[in-house]
C-alpha cells in the first residue's frame, strides 16, 4: 500500500477555487478537458520531462480529479505516487478513477500552501493547472512548500498558464481569467512564474515548452532544489 509521509490528519477548510470555479461543475471537469485541451498529450510531456525513476516518491500538487496522478503511476509503476488537493469532491473522483484502474495511489486532502506532508520526502513534485488558482502570496507559500517537500536535488515540474505568445492567445486566456479570477491569474499572464520559482529558492529554473491551446498559452517549467 502506498502511504505518503503525513503530518496532521485534520481536514483543511481553507477557501479555494475549485477546478471549474463552481463546485457543481467539478464532475464535468474531466470531460471538458479531454474534449478541449488534448489533455493527455500535455500531461504526458510533463511526466516525460520529470524523468521519474523506479523508487522515486512523486507528489502531484493540486491533483484535482487525479488524471495526472494516474498517468504518473501508469508510466512509472515502481514510483510511489501521492496526489494532494483541497477539494474533497475532486479527490473522491480521483480515488474512484484510481480504484477503477487498479492503481495504488495515495490521496491527501490539504492545501498546497501548507501541505500536511513530511518535508524532504519527495524526489519530484509535479503541479498542473493549480498555480493560477492561487493569489500571489498563496503561490509564494505553495512554491515554498514544494521546495521544502523536496529532497535536496529534487525537482519541481510545473504546467500552467503562462504569458500569452500573441494577442490571440491573450484573448483565448480571457475566459479563464474571468472564471478563475483576475487576481490569481495575474502573475501567469505577466509571465512571472519563473521569477516566483527563483524567489522560492529553486535553481536551474527553465521554461521548457509553450503550447498554444484554446485556453491560451500552456507553459511547462522545470526547477531544482539545490543539493
Ligand atoms: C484546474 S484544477 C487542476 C487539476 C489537475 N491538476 C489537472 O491538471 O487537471 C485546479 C485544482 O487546484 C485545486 N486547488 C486550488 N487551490 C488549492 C490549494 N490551495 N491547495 C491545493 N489544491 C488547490 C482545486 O481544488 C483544483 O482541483
Amino acid at each position: 500500500m502506498n502511504t505518503p509521509p503525513q503530518g496532521s490528519q485534520e481536514p483543511t477548510r481553507e477557501p479555494f477555487i475549485p477546478a471549474l470555479r463552481f463546485r457543481v461543475l467539478t464532475r464535468a471537469y474531466d470531460a471538458l478537458l479531454s474534449l478541449t485541451l488534448d489533455e493527455e498529450r500535455h500531461k504526458r510531456a510533463l511526466i516525460e520531462q520529470a524523468a521519474i525513476t523506479p523508487g522515486h516518491a512523486v507528489l502531484d500538487l493540486g491533483c484535482g480529479t487525479g488524471t495526472l496522478t494516474r498517468m504518473i503511476k501508469t508510466a512509472h509503476p515502481a514510483a510511489s505516487v501521492t496526489g494532494l488537493d483541497l477539494d474533497p469532491e475532486a479527490l473522491g473522483i480521483a480515488r474512484r478513477k484510481a480504484a477503477d484502474a487498479g492503481l495504488d495511489l495515495a490521496f491527501v486532502q490539504g492545501s498546497a500552501t501548507a501541505p500536511p506532508l513530511e518535508p524532504g520526502s519527495f524526489d519530484r513534485v509535479l503541479t498542473s493547472l493549480m498555480l493560477h488558482h492561487l493569489r500571489r502570496e498563496q503561490k509564494q507559500q505553495a512554491l515554498g512548500a514544494a521546495w521544502s517537500l523536496l529532497r535536496p536535488g529534487g525537482e519541481l515540474h510545473v504546467a500552467d498558464w503562462g504569458r500569452p505568445q500573441d494577442s490571440l492567445m491573450k484573448l483565448a486566456f480571457l475566459p479563464v481569467r474571468i472564471l478563475d479570477g483576475f487576481a490569481p491569474t495575474r502573475d501567469n499572464v505577466r509571465g512571472n512564474l519563473p521569477t516566483l520559482l527563483r524567489d522560492a529558492g529553486f535553481a536551474d529554473v527553465a521554461e521548457t515548452r509553450n503550447a498554444r491551446t484554446v485556453y491560451g498559452t500552456l507553459t511547462h517549467l522545470r526547477a531544482r532544489r539545490p543539493a
